[in-house]
């Protein structure tokens, strides 16, 4: 969800004391202090140089125990950083869905072979940056599928969760409860990492085995989101107890408060998973959209002398939440 942010974002935002014009080389190390190095005017003609420095420090980030666990290949929510050396100091040792979806886009982008998400990885061989990825998405699956086993409730969808030990376990307040939002931005993800996957006859059997978990949330969405009547579900579930399977008897889920994920932005991911996915009737998918139609507003902006431009009205609007 939105609360927490990432902050390794400010890696690439310190600036330096001692500013000196030069062009950075890209592929070769620049300098920690960088974006001082380059003007505003040269970012416009040309940004590679300096989207290569970002990427460079951005991707410090992809440590273990700072951005995720090399043991069972899980995000972390992030690390705080020392202001002043930039290095890392107290690590969330939680996380979710949202930010596993974060990571397993970057990984897509490795495995289909960009530049830029191999300088992100592994700036010193980028060669090496889809067998990264693939070797951290198998040891994730792993975990996928035992969570599952262990809290089959969630049906396959991720709570937030502590992810220190092995198998991670759903954080104090997430026991029994599953968020809708974070998870219909995981499945996405998951979707164009099996995309990139299938394209490469090494990596069919780790496509296969992702697209088994994917399809697996297709049959449970609708139950785990408590999609009611007329179209409507809700951003927060209460399961009876996560470890009653989804079809157990002693299972239930009921809807947290009276909210609805019903807005045209953040829960939209979720939406299209149960419209194309969900074994909705018709008339449910019509109301998918027809219920959250009133939330479409269009807003005239008009800021520092320009406008007006015509935007659609958000809440949050986290870029990743989008
Ligand atoms: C992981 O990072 C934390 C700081 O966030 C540190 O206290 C701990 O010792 C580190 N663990 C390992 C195994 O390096
Ligand atoms: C998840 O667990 C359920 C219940 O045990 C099982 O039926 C299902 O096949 C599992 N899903 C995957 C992808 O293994
Ligand atoms: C779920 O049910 C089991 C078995 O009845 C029980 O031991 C466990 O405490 C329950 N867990 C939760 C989180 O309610």
């Amino acid at each position: 969800m939105l609360l927490l942010i990432t902050f390794a974002l400010t890696f690439a935002l310190i600036v330096g004391a001692f500013p000196k014009p030069q062009q950075a080389q890209a592929g070769g190390t620049p300098k920690c202090r960088f974006s001082r190095t380059f003007s505003q005017a040269q970012i416009l003609k040309d940004p590679s140089s300096f989207i290569s420095d970002v990427l460079y420090w951005e991707g410090n980030f992809h440590q273990n125990n700072v951005s995720y666990n090399s043991g069972n290949g899980m995000s972390y929510d992030g690390t705080l950083l020392d202001e002043t050396t930039g290095l890392a100091t107290a690590k969330h040792p939680f996380s979710a869905a949202s930010k596993e979806a974060l990571q397993i886009m970057l990984y897509a982008h490795a495995i289909a072979g960009s530049p830029q998400a191999a300088r992100f990885l592994s700036p010193n061989n980028p060669g090496a940056a889809p067998a990264i990825a693939i070797n951290i998405m198998t040891l994730k699956l792993q975990t996928y599928l035992q969570f599952n086993k262990t809290y089959p409730g969630f049906g396959g969808f991720l709570p937030w969760y502590t992810g220190d030990s092995q198998n991670i376990v759903p954080t104090w307040d997430w026991v029994n409860r599953v968020p809708a939002l974070d998870n219909g931005e995981l499945i996405w993800a998951v979707y164009s990492a099996i995309q990139a996957m299938s394209s490469n006859k090494n990596y069919q059997t780790l496509a296969q085995g992702w697209q088994a978990w994917l399809d697996y949330t297709k049959l449970t969405a609708a139950k785990v989101s408590s999609m009611q009547e007329m179209g409507q579900f809700v951003p927060l579930q209460i399961l009876q107890n996560q470890s009653f399977p989804v079809n157990d008897p002693r299972q239930s889920y009921k809807c947290e408060g009276s909210g609805t994920l019903n807005d045209p932005y953040e829960g939209e991911l979720f939406t299209w998973w149960l419209y194309f996915f969900g074994g909705l009737s018709q008339k449910d998918k019509n109301l998918l959209w027809e219920v959250k139609r009133p939330q479409l507003v269009s807003v005239e902006d008009n800021m520092g002398g320009v406008g007006p431009i015509t935007v659609q009205k958000g809440y949050w609007f986290s870029a990743h939440e989008q």
